[in-house]
């Protein structure tokens, strides 16, 4: 079937990453429908060309309804606050892994053979401090990381058993516009959303920890290709390749803004990785994917937004 007509499902479409990745799929004429339960995410941020439902994954009856003639299905709903899952282990567990495997259920009723999934760099243990390629040690250090890396082993087991292909794409720490999660513990939103207010910017750990961002429109493409060209079984690790301490990040902020900013050392974050830099060599290779948006100019397309949506422009 020619590419244009498509029709996909997003789980998770009017969050962060999901609405970037929705709004991409309509440009390039995949027929478009989203599923989320807008737990933190919004209806305003879903593109108008999509077919929005309200429900929750974990509705089959609905999953049955909608996943007619649907050939790919992104997942990307989960619940992704690292804290959160710190003190509510449970509940990440039944979201992000059992109504996962509730969404697999529904598609092996309706033959649909295409699972693409948001997993996280939160499946390695964040010690490395080079690279991390996808065959290096796994090992969660929380339970969002945990519940995240059960669902690949889900989908590998519904691959071989009834031949839904998987592709497991692990993203380091994602940035950029619509980045709207409520109570945000996310460095880069809670940072912008203090700075603009002239509050005081809380850190963690003294900015000491290495990280991986990643601009969220190169992520959507990631998953766009996925869908095109990953067969079978797949991980793939989707950051930039590069390293930045989450100090430089701030001081960076600080020169785009042209404001001295004030930092509040809030101490040591429990569930945080020291390290996570993703070593991209093979989703080069095999899906061709390479970042195209860098720190820098990524960061002015985030301030941006920011400023706008906290109306300071
Ligand atoms: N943002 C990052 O840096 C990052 C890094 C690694 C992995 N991920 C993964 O990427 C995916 C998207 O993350 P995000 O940053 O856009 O977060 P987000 O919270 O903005 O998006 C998640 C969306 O899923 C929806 N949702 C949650 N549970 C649902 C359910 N049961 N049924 C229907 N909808 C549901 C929420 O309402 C929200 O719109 C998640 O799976 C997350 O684990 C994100």
């Amino acid at each position: 079937m020619a590419k244009q007509h498509k029709r996909v499902l997003v789980t998770g479409g009017a969050g962060f990453i999901g609405s970037n990745l929705v709004r991409l799929l309509c440009d390039a004429g995949y027929e478009v429908l989203v599923l989320d339960d807008l737990s933190s995410g919004f209806k305003r941020l879903v593109d108008k060309r999509a077919q929005f439902f309200e429900g929750s994954i974990a509705d089959e009856k609905l999953l049955l309804r909608i996943l007619s003639r649907v050939e790919v299905v992104f997942h990307l709903a989960a619940t992704s606050t690292i804290t959160y899952s710190m003190t509510h282990p449970r509940f990440y567990f039944e979201n992000n892994f059992m109504n996962g495997v509730r969404l697999l259920e529904v598609m092996r009723k309706k033959g649909i053979k295409k699972l693409v999934y948001a997993s996280s760099a939160a499946s390695y243990d964040g010690k490395k401090r080079t690279p991390i390629a996808e065959r290096d040690p796994i090992g969660p250090i929380n339970p969002y990381g945990a519940s995240k890396l059960a669902f690949e082993h889900v989908m590998s087991a519904y691959f071989n058993a009834f031949g839904i292909e998987g592709t497991a794409l692990r993203f380091f720490n994602v940035y950029g516009p619509n980045d709207e999660q409520p109570n945000a513990t996310r460095a880069i939103p809670m940072w912008l959303e203090a700075a603009l207010a002239g509050k005081p910017v809380p850190y963690y750990w003294k900015g000491k920890q290495k990280r991986d961002y990643v601009f969220v429109e190169d992520v959507a493409r990631a998953a766009m290709l996925a869908a095109e060209k990953s067969h079978g079984f797949s991980v793939y690790n989707v950051g930039s390749g590069t390293g930045h301490w989450m100090i430089d990040i701030l001081r960076e902020i600080e020169r785009q803004l042209d404001i001295k900013l004030v930092l509040k050392d809030m101490g040591e974050r429990a569930g945080d990785p020291k390290y996570a830099v993703a070593d991209t060599q093979k989703v080069q290779k095999e899906l061709g994917w390479k970042p195209k948006t860098d720190l820098e100019e990524g960061l002015r397309q985030t301030i941006r937004y920011y400023k706008k949506r906290f109306k300071k422009v």
